[in-house]
């Protein structure tokens, strides 16, 4: 039999979440579960979802930076974007935005546009009540704001772009064909809305134009045999959801973890450096899980042979809690040497374009947050986990802050 059969789940959608973390407790700890797997080899198959589980740091980045031999294609809601396509088209997708998400650039540009709008959002959130969800006033919106402000697209859709790109982040209910496909609906009408807000963003650019990334691409389009239109609006599409709830789990994290291993102090005092601690913090409780791949002929990884057209998951928060790489790997400590990086933004050709936004955004934010409070403590017994096949981190986070 072959091992699409096996699957049991005749005609239905697989999930590319394993059962055995799809659950609340699972999407909040799923960490002994690659551990089990690890234990046993760098990566299992897992037959009702027909997909191999990679969660040795080697086997991991093997999987993620071979992209000849596993595809980025097909495994996301967008394609034709530079995330869900192979080379040449993929560099060529990348090179129209890449300009605008230099580390140069952005800390002159961008830098100071962030101070404004942490500040703007300190000032608002504080002045109230001590008890404020740090998602709903923090974690969301700043990302969010960027974002659009780097696109030059209204930040009035603010609303909007929060939804889209919650529906797009998130998994189906639960794992049955029916939760599929209405999720699979809903998806489809946010890309849908997203794609009509570029075209008429590219129709006013054309009609008048203005220099900036949506400008690029236009010219891109233009000067280029490969790319057309629909790989614009998915190119664009992909940069506007990228960031966001990727950005917010990240800063939520850092909130959560800070508190809950007592370091605030030290953080204030300088004691422990911020970026230290932050690259800890994706390191240990990385925002994005898998790194989602398809073979494109048949190979092997560790020994394991792999068929053509089969699914790779390659684990980046197993791999970044590898104990073969990472002593004491569940621990939480921003003093830790490495011997090799940690991959929280991925490796090879699709390495994440947004990395040095993200990291400067949680670099000025947590400046000004550690200066203007106190301390805070986290005000829920049980956090409440995003549930998703990608994202990992609190939905929401109630906090008390003292200021
Ligand atoms: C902490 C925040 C973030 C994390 C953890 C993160 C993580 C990742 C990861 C793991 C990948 C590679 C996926 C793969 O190989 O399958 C990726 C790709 C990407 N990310 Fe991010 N990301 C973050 C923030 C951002 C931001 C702020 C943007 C800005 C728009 C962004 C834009 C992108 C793009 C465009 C790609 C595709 C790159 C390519 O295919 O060449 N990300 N990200």
């Amino acid at each position: 039999m072959s091992q699409t059969d096996e699957r049991g789940e005749a005609g239905g959608e697989k999930p590319w979440i394993p059962h055995e973390i799809a659950s609340r407790e699972g999407q909040l700890d799923p960490y002994p579960f690659f551990k089990e797997i690890r234990d046993e080899a760098p990566l299992r198959y897992d037959p009702r979802r027909d997909t191999y589980d990679v969660v040795g740091y080697d086997a991991v980045v093997e999987s993620i930076t071979q992209h000849e031999r596993f595809t980025r294609r097909n495994t996301s809601y967008i394609n034709g974007s530079l995330l869900s396509t192979d080379e040449p088209i993929h560099s060529e997708l990348r090179g129209m935005a890449q300009d605008y998400f230099q580390p140069g650039f952005l800390k002159e540009v961008y830098e100071p546009k962030i101070k404004a709008r942490v500040d703007e959002l300190l000032d608002r959130a504080l002045q109230g009540d001590d008890h404020i969800d740090f998602v709903e006033e923090f974690a969301k919106p700043l990302p969010i704001l960027i974002i659009a402000e780097l696109l030059n697209v209204p930040s009035e859709k603010m609303e909007t772009f929060r939804k889209w790109s919650a529906t797009l982040a998130t998994a189906p209910s639960e794992n049955s064909p029916e939760a599929f496909a209405a999720l699979e609906e809903k998806q489809a009408t946010a890309m849908g809305e997203l794609q009509e807000l570029f075209d008429a963003e590219i129709d006013r650019r054309e009609a008048s134009p203005t220099e900036d990334i949506i400008m690029n691409h236009i010219r891109g389009e233009r000067d280029s045999e490969l790319v057309d239109r629909s790989n614009v609006l998915a190119n664009l599409s992909m940069l506007l959801i990228a960031g966001n709830v990727t950005t917010t789990q990240y800063l939520a994290n850092a909130v959560w973890t800070f508190e809950e291993e007592d370091v605030i102090d030290e953080l204030q005092s300088g004691e422990i450096p911020l970026m230290d601690a932050l690259k800890e913090v994706l390191r240990y409780r990385s925002p994005v899980m898998p790194g989602k791949r398809i073979a494109t002929s048949d190979t092997e990884i560790a020994g394991v042979r792999i068929e053509e057209g089969q699914r790779v998951v390659g684990w980046l928060s197993a791999a970044n809690r590898d104990p073969d790489v990472f002593e004491n790997p569940d621990q939480f400590d921003p003093f830790r040497e490495y011997t090799k990086e940690p991959i929280p933004f991925g490796k090879g050709i699709h390495y994440c374009l947004g990395a040095p936004l993200a990291d400067m955004e949680a670099r000025v934010f947590f400046e000004k947050f550690l200066d203007r409070v106190d301390d805070w403590e986290v005000a829920t017994d049980e956090i409440d986990p995003f549930v998703s096949s990608e994202i990992y981190g609190p939905r929401r986070l109630p906090i008390r802050v003292v200021s």
